[in-house]
């Protein structure tokens, strides 16, 4: 796919730009769509209606809630139609039925023609749409798209079970750190594409610290399991040992101990388990504007870059993302990727949970929808940072913020650590 062009509305404000700005819309919609099918075709009558874990909706029922959803913000609110069929409130709403209630699914075809129908009228309308007003909007879509296909990859991984992981020829990765020093920097991002919870931009300071080069690595956190690191108290918080005990937790979900996974990241770990691991080896998770600083920055100035490697949308020689490859990579397999610090592997391949828990920015104002960021404000979420192999290019940046409670490990999530200098 081609890079992902900037969204700037500024580009856009003649009649002549709307139709520039129509363009990339109707493509960037048009592959992030085809992906999505693409992944649906992959997933058999037999994962499409169960539940397959009972914190997630069934993954037909994501297939719906993206065509119900484009309804709802475009047809419905933007060019002011009737709803198709107002009976898919109650199924395809994300407040609506319980999740274990979502199973009872119209059958794929019919979902297949409701996303069609949605997506022919919504094209009808892109024709005549201010859009150079909307293209805050058109882009959230594409990465609410983005975020169920990613939820929809990781379900349908965790049932099929992992792929052995192919050989590399790559040499081991020096295991060493960085030493980011102390300043003011400006994290969060006000470019059009950002979500509500990155906005608005705000200078914060940020103490001297040193950071891993690379995320920890199952040949790492296999050190940490054969000291018996899941059956000593001392390494976990209480929270985190209530959590082990009670699940009887003894290895990281997606684990694949195999030697040709040894330098790829750990992946389907626990907040909890994060900072066990972290405990164990004596360093700490690190903060949200640590990590942003790490990626962003090149070690001074205050200005971050949206990526690791600067202003150039994600590629695929600068990381695995997209679920191009389908599964975990070496932690050193992009040299292209590297930030300015010289940090490696920061967006794509595993997410990366950090010490903060998901709070607004000062100033924080919810867009499209109050329940999108603002009701996980809670304090029962902690960030995490950088993307994984399954995340699509629309979600990918350095101002980008995930969330999830600490004892989630479903998704393709490790960790990188840090040390107070
Ligand atoms: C930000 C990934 C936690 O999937 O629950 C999708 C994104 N919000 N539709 C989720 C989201 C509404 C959200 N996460
Ligand atoms: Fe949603």
């Amino acid at each position: 796919m081609s890079p992902l062009p900037p969204f700037d509305p500024a580009l856009f404000t003649s009649e002549g730009d709307r139709a520039a700005l129509r363009t990339v819309l109707r493509h960037h919609w048009a592959a992030c769509r085809d992906r999505t099918l693409a992944l649906f075709d992959r997933i058999t009558a037999s994962h499409f209606c169960p539940q397959l874990h009972s914190d997630y909706s069934p993954l037909g029922w994501h297939l719906g809630h993206l065509g119900w959803t484009e309804e709802l913000w475009i047809l419905q609110q933007c060019a002011g139609e009737k709803p198709l069929d107002p009976t898919l409130n109650r199924l395809f709403a994300a407040d609506s039925l319980p999740k274990a209630e979502r199973q009872n699914l119209p059958d794929r075809g019919w979902i297949l023609d409701y996303l069609a129908e949605v997506r022919s009228r919504v094209l009808a309308y892109l024709d005549r749409a201010p859009v150079d007003q909307q293209v805050r909007l058109w882009v959230w879509l594409l990465q609410h798209e983005s975020q169920h296909n990613e939820t929809v990859a990781f379900l349908h991984r965790l049932a099929t079970g992992l792929p052995p992981l192919p050989a590399t020829a790559l040499p081991s990765p020096d295991f060493d750190s960085v030493i980011i020093p102390a300043g003011t920097v400006v994290v969060g991002c006000d470019r059009i594409e950002t979500q509500d919870n990155e906005r608005p931009a705000q200078r914060v300071w940020v103490d001297g610290f040193e950071c891993d080069r690379f995320p920890v690595t199952q040949g790492q956190y296999h050190e940490f399991i054969a000291a018996d690191g899941y059956q000593n108290p001392d390494h976990w918080s209480a929270a985190g040992w209530q959590w082990r005990t009670t699940h009887a937790i003894t290895q990281p979900l997606h684990w694949q101990p195999d030697p040709t996974g040894q330098h790829h990241p750990v992946c389907g770990i626990s907040y909890y388990e994060a900072e066990a691991y972290a405990h164990f080896v004596g360093k700490r998770l690190p903060t949200e504007w640590e990590w942003e600083k790490a990626a962003g920055s090149n070690g001074s100035g205050e200005t971050l870059w949206p990526y690791p490697w600067g202003e150039d949308p994600p590629q695929p020689h600068h990381s695995n993302f997209d679920t191009q490859i389908g599964h975990t990579t070496a932690v050193n397999a992009y040299p292209q990727g590297q930030s300015k610090t010289g940090c490696w592997d920061l967006l794509g391949n595993v997410w990366e949970w950090t010490a903060t828990p998901f709070a607004p920015y000062p100033g924080f104002e919810a867009y499209p929808y109050r329940g999108y960021s603002a009701a996980y404000f809670d304090g029962q979420h902690q960030v995490m940072r950088g993307g994984s192999w399954a995340t699509r290019p629309w979600g990918l940046r350095n101002s980008f913020r995930n969330w999830y409670q600490p004892w989630v490990r479903e998704i393709f999530v490790g960790v990188r650590l840090v040390r107070s200098l």
